[in-house]
Formats: C-alpha cells, structure tokens, sequence
C-alpha cells in the first residue's frame, strides 16, 4: 500500500520580506512616499529610511539564503518605487531594474521568486488623492501597475501573489488599503467599499497575470487566524463561525468561488451598506480565478458572545469589537506581544483551508517576534524560535501527512531581521541578526542565529530533520 510519508521532493521551502519593511532607501532611485514610509509606527519605533539596508545589501542577504538552502524566496516588489505616485502612465525604469537585478541574483542561487504584488506600499499620493482602495480610481492605477510588472518579469517569475493578506484591509484599511474611514455608522459601508474595491484589485490582477504570462501561477492571499468559540456555548460556536467568514474566509469564497458568498450579500443589504457593484465588476471577479491559496498564520484567537441574546445581534452589529486577537486562550501560551502560540491551530487552518477549497496552499508567512540582542560569540541562542518554527512544521507535515492536504511550500516569516509592520526594529524574527536597533543604526551588519544552521538542516532533509 502506498502511504503519504513525507513532503513532495519539490516541496517549496524558504522565507518571506515585505520590502518596505526591509529596504530602506526610502527616496532613492526615484522611488515615492508609500502608506509605510507614513505610518506613525508604534510608540518607540523608528522610520523607514533605512530600515535594514536591503536595498543595498540585497546580494548578502541573498547570498545567506542560498547558504541555507532556500528553494523559494518572496519578497514584493514596492509599489511606490515603480509607480512613484500611483497614477503615472509609464513606471519608473530605475525602480524595475532594481528588480530585474533581484530576481536574476535569486535565478543565479537556483532560488525560485515568489512576487507578492502590494504589500503596505500604496503610493501615498493615491491614498492622500482617492483615498487609497476607497475608489475605483485607486483600482484602476493598481490595475496599470500589475500589467506593467508582469510584463516585464513574466519571463523569470512564475508565482504571483495579487494582493498582501488581502482579507486584513477591513481590520487595518489604512496601512492595508490606503483608506480612512469614518467612525459611527457610515463605517460599515466604507469598510463595504473597501472590501469591493480590493476584491476588483485581487481579480483585476488575477486575470492581468494570466493574460500576459499564461503558464504563471496565481495566488490570492489572506492573514489566517482562525477563531475559536470561547466555549461551547451555541453562541460562542455561531459568534465564532460568523467571525471566521467575517475575517477570514469572504474573500477567499468569493475569488475561489467567483462571486460573493450569499452571507456576505444578504449582511450588507440588511445594513444598507451593499456599495456599488456593477455588471463588469461581478464578470471580473467571476472570470479572476487562481490556482493557489496563499496564507500567513501565526497565531488563533478566541470568540466570546453575549449569553443572553438569541440571535447575537450585537456581534453581527459591530463585529470589529469581537476581533479579540488578545482574549486569552488558557490552553495555549503566548509571545511577548501577546500573540498566542498555537501549531495545532496551523494544523487545524489547514484543514480548514483545504477541505473548503480544494486547492493547493501556500503558507507564506509564519514565525515568531522576540526583542533580541547578540551574544558575546556575536550570535543568538534562539531555541525559542527554533521550538516555535519546528512545532509548526510538524504540525503542517501532519496535515499533510495524515489529513491529506496538498500543502505546495512553507516560507517563514522573514529571513533576516527587519522592521515590523508597526515599525519596531525590536521585534524580531530573522535567521539572520541584523545589527541596528530602532534608535541606533550601528553597523548595519548580518550575523547568524542558531536558528541559521536549524532551518538549513530542515530544508536539506526535506522536513524531515525538524
Ligand atoms: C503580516 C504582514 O501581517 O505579519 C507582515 O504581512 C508583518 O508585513 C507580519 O510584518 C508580522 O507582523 P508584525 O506586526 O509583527 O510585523
């Protein structure tokens, strides 16, 4: 009898960056303002001028992850350096060529790239102008700009993700979509255009990729958190299954299924809030079909519901305030900010990912923030994050292995330190220590964690050395 025992041979491992994040050069070559580059940050952050130096020491740093054995490597290609306003008919060459150079230097190390197309990097001219994913405008600029990429990399890139966790612009609209929205009760009808707008901007770009590079590969992406009822409670369970479609799952039924799922329908005409959806909309998402679905996971959360209601109502009516990432699940424990530490839960997303799609998966994104400083040996100990990576790993084979899952990668979250999306140097998550703090740039410098020579040995056995 033939069993599932492993991963397939050409199971995609390697890690992720967002660019903005990483880069610094935060006006060079031509490149424009972006949502990043104006976030205030959290208290005791720093800015995006530098962030890690990638933008020059790109070739080090992928040099490292050759030394690891990555098979695949993601990164995005940042809006505001190609299309510095956002509304330019032709993109900025300097900035292409940055990214020519890139993925030749990733092609050279036999390193497949994996393009994530708008990753908290809007040019800050169309959020300031249109109010980012706020207007049909704002599609139609993103829509320009994905041609212009594709067409140029179609011939070295084969795997393209259309929009940065796509399902988290109605949780952050302003870093995810460029967007403001009003407080009190026109919120859900801004958040109702928003969630359309970037719908349109996912399928736009899902049929552009497939119409200029046919054999490419396409995947739409969300956050993944998946939530729990808090008990079994008929509440909790019906509180925590409207979440989860709520957050995670409409967008994806609706790019998998090419249309909007009836709960989502029928929430917003119930709410007046249904935006203007036109015949050439509904085509599009219906005819925007991928091939992959991508995903970050890195922790669950916990739905609590009022007891005393028969029909929720109050959840449905502001589900924002039940978004608890921080209501604390016993069972489990958690990292420094507060982030709950689940591998069985990847497990569990899986799962519940594959057998409601049916599709390949992509996880894209997982690791752990930890604030970390060298050692006298100029390296980190970080058992923890070799504990927390490993556990997940296994727990991902199991689906595999034992639930079937045609899981096609894992990159983790992210190879080298960098900025977070709060902009805090602090948290970390890298391999590789990257020598700045979020007062001090010191020299900039890449050093080896433990955690290095961990995952090297993880990829060279196929995950089989965990
Ligand atoms: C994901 C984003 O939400 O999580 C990344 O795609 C982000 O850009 C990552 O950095 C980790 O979150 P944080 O807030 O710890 O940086």
């Amino acid at each position: 009898m033939h069993t599932i025992k492993k991963f397939p041979d050409n199971f995609l491992w390697g890690a992720a960056t967002s660019n903005v994040q990483a880069e610094g050069a935060y006006l060079e070559d031509g490149k424009g303002l972006n949502v990043y580059d104006m976030l205030p940050g959290v208290p005791g952050s720093t800015d995006s001028y530098i962030a890690s130096d990638h933008y020059h020491r790109y070739k080090e740093d992928i040099a490292l992850f050759a030394e690891m054995g990555f098979k695949a490597y993601r990164f995005s290609i940042v809006w505001s350096r190609i299309h510095p306003n956002g509304d330019e008919s032709q993109p900025n060459e300097k900035g292409l060529r940055y990214y020519d150079d890139m993925i030749d230097e990733l092609l050279r190390h036999g390193i497949e790239p994996v393009i994530s197309l708008v990753h908290f990097d809007m040019p800050y001219n169309l959020a300031k102008k249109y109010n980012g994913f706020a207007s049909r405008k704002t599609v139609d600029c993103y829509e320009r700009h994905v041609e212009q990429v594709v067409e140029r990399y179609k011939s070295k890139v084969k795997y393209w993700i259309t929009y940065n966790e796509i399902n988290t612009a109605i949780l952050h609209p302003s870093l995810v979509a460029g967007a403001q929205v009003p407080n009190g009760k026109e919120q859900i009808k801004a958040l109702a255009k928003i969630n359309h707008y970037t719908q349109l901007a996912h399928s736009k770009a899902a049929l552009a990729i497939k119409r200029i590079a046919p054999n490419a590969k396409v995947g739409g992406m969300i956050a993944y958190t998946p939530f729990y009822p808090a008990t079994c409670h008929p509440n909790d369970i019906l509180g925590a299954q409207f979440i989860n479609n709520y957050v995670n799952f409409q967008k994806l039924d609706a790019s998998v299924n090419g249309k909007y799922p009836e709960y989502l329908n029928t929430y917003l005409i119930n709410r007046d809030a249904l935006p203007d959806i036109t015949e050439d909309d509904l085509n599009i998402i219906k005819n925007g079909k991928m091939d992959f679905i991508a995903f970050s996971y890195y922790q669950s959360g916990v739905i609590s519901t009022p007891k005393d209601e028969d029909d929720i109502k109050s959840l449905y009516d502001d589900p924002q305030k039940y978004i608890h990432y921080g209501l604390k699940n016993q069972f489990v424990k958690s990292t420094e900010w507060g982030w709950q530490i689940d591998p069985i839960g990847l497990r569990y997303a899986i799962n519940e990912l594959y057998q409601r799609y049916h599709m390949p998966l992509f996880l894209v994104e997982n690791g752990i923030g930890v604030s970390e400083e060298l050692n006298g040996n100029m390296t980190v100990e970080d058992d923890y994050r070799i504990k927390y990576l490993g556990d997940h790993i296994k727990q991902m084979k199991l689906a595999v292995t034992e639930d079937g899952a045609d899981v096609i990668g894992y990159l983790s979250w992210g190879p080298i330190d960098f900025l977070s999306s709060g902009k805090q140097m602090k948290k970390r998550y890298g391999y590789i220590f990257v020598n700045r703090t979020d007062d001090d740039l010191r020299d900039l410098n890449r050093y080896k964690k433990k955690s290095f020579y961990w995952y090297k040995k993880v990829i060279a056995s196929n995950g089989e050395r965990i």
